[in-house]
């Protein structure tokens, strides 16, 4: 393993993102998505389930026709009819990736697939010859692999690898994992299974507990290369592991992932707003890194601290993920200082300590009346009796 491995961002947000109930997108709309991904240089976007319905279809097959740079990738169950589906849904792809997959764990072969452990491996190891027979680039995912047994994970994965797989997913469909244990188990498949390193093994991790971005990231240290995510997080149920979390974190600790990604990262805003608009999912003001608070300083010992070095209170630049700049809310937690340097960008004249202390005295009356003070009310403010630019 190198210094710098290359970690591979799948985003699925037009497929397991278009899953969370309600956030349905058209067509144009995911072509509009899927172009920004481009733009932002993430390497593999899976477009849809092309046999899940002809509008899935099309939308694989504008997206397909539309975006040259990144992979474009249709999900596909380990069936002919859907292995077709999305061949077909991919044609004219300049790279073109199939995602195929079966489940792996006790409970799913027993009562949703009906299947024995024996039938389930022969129908992976089909699937993915098919798949094989239609692109280069095939990806294998064993579902529900975070409650799966490893010694089956072991065989099966083998198998699939033998088979042509050149991505191995992992995928913690329920959100049942912990961090310690997932790495755990990555580590474990990537030493006991003995063709691994002719696939790159990557995640997928659902939110169920909260744990989807630390699930991931656990398993990058652990080895995995490719980790699948999506912008805001938007996913079935509680989501996915989140995009702008998983890239903003390993750049921002070189220091203890050896892996980098390719992404312009100046569009994670952007993009984040875009899909928040399609969709009508409002984002959460203290999301991390998109939210409309995560580079906003209200208390007036942050705010003095950040006005002397932004690093006292900053771990990346809010103009790095696309911000326009951070942001000073004014606010009764405010110090003076932080109302100084607004009134100063103002073009007021605070002309000495006195008159600071006199106008920082009305600004905290007011502030107790209100949540946040804007600009005009500080103009109100200094119009009263306040000094004159
Ligand atoms: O959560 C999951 O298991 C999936 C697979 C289809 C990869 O979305
Ligand atoms: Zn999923």
């Amino acid at each position: 393993m190198s210094a710098t491995d290359h970690l591979v961002i799948f985003d699925t947000t037009l497929r397991d993102g278009e899953q969370s109930p309600g956030a349905s997108m058209t067509l144009e709309e995911k072509v509009r998505i899927a172009t920004n991904l481009e733009k932002m240089k993430v390497d593999v976007i899976e477009a849809g389930f092309a046999a899940a319905s002809p509008g899935d279809f099309d939308a694989i097959q504008a997206i397909a026709q539309t975006v040259k740079d990144s992979t474009i990738c249709s999900l596909a169950r380990a069936t002919d009819g859907d292995l077709e589906r999305a061949a077909g849904a991919l044609k004219g792809a300049n790279r073109a990736r199939i995602h195929t997959f079966i489940a792996t764990s006790p409970i799913h072969m027993k009562y949703k697939l009906l299947m024995e452990p024996d039938q389930v491996v022969e129908r992976a190891v089909h699937a993915v010859k098919t798949a094989r027979s239609y692109v280069d680039d095939v990806e294998f995912s064993c579902e529900d692999a975070g409650r799966s047994e490893v010694d089956f994970l072991c065989r099966i994965i083998e198998k699939a690898i033998d088979a042509g797989a050149t991505t191995i997913n992992i995928p913690d469909t329920v959100g049942y994992a912990i961090p310690e244990q997932f790495g755990d188990l990555i580590k474990q498949l990537l030493n006991r299974i003995p063709n691994a390193d002719k696939a790159i093994f990557s995640v997928h991790c659902h939110n169920d507990l909260g744990l989807a971005v630390a699930n991931s990231l656990a398993a990058v240290s652990a080895g995995a290369r490719q980790v699948e995510c999506t912008i805001n997080g938007l996913g079935e149920r509680a989501g996915n592991a989140s995009l702008e979390e998983i890239v903003m974190a390993v750049r921002t600790r070189p220091d203890l992932f050896s892996v980098s990604t390719q992404l312009d990262t100046r569009l994670i805003v952007p993009t984040s707003r875009l899909v928040s608009s399609v969709t009508g999912f409002p984002v959460q003001p203290n999301k991390a890194i998109v939210g409309a608070n995560a580079f906003a300083h209200e208390a007036g010992i942050h705010q003095d601290g950040v006005l002397k070095h932004r690093e006292t209170y900053e771990i990346m630049k809010a103009e790095d993920v696309g911000w326009h700049t951070n942001r000073m809310v004014l606010g009764k937690h405010s110090g003076r200082n932080a109302l100084k340097a607004r009134l100063e960008e103002l073009g007021y004249v605070i002309g000495d300590e006195h008159q600071l202390m006199n106008v920082f005295g009305r600004f905290k009356d007011l502030a107790d009346r209100k949540h946040e003070i804007f600009d005009e009310d500080l103009h109100a403010l200094l119009s009263e009796s306040g000094p004159k630019t």
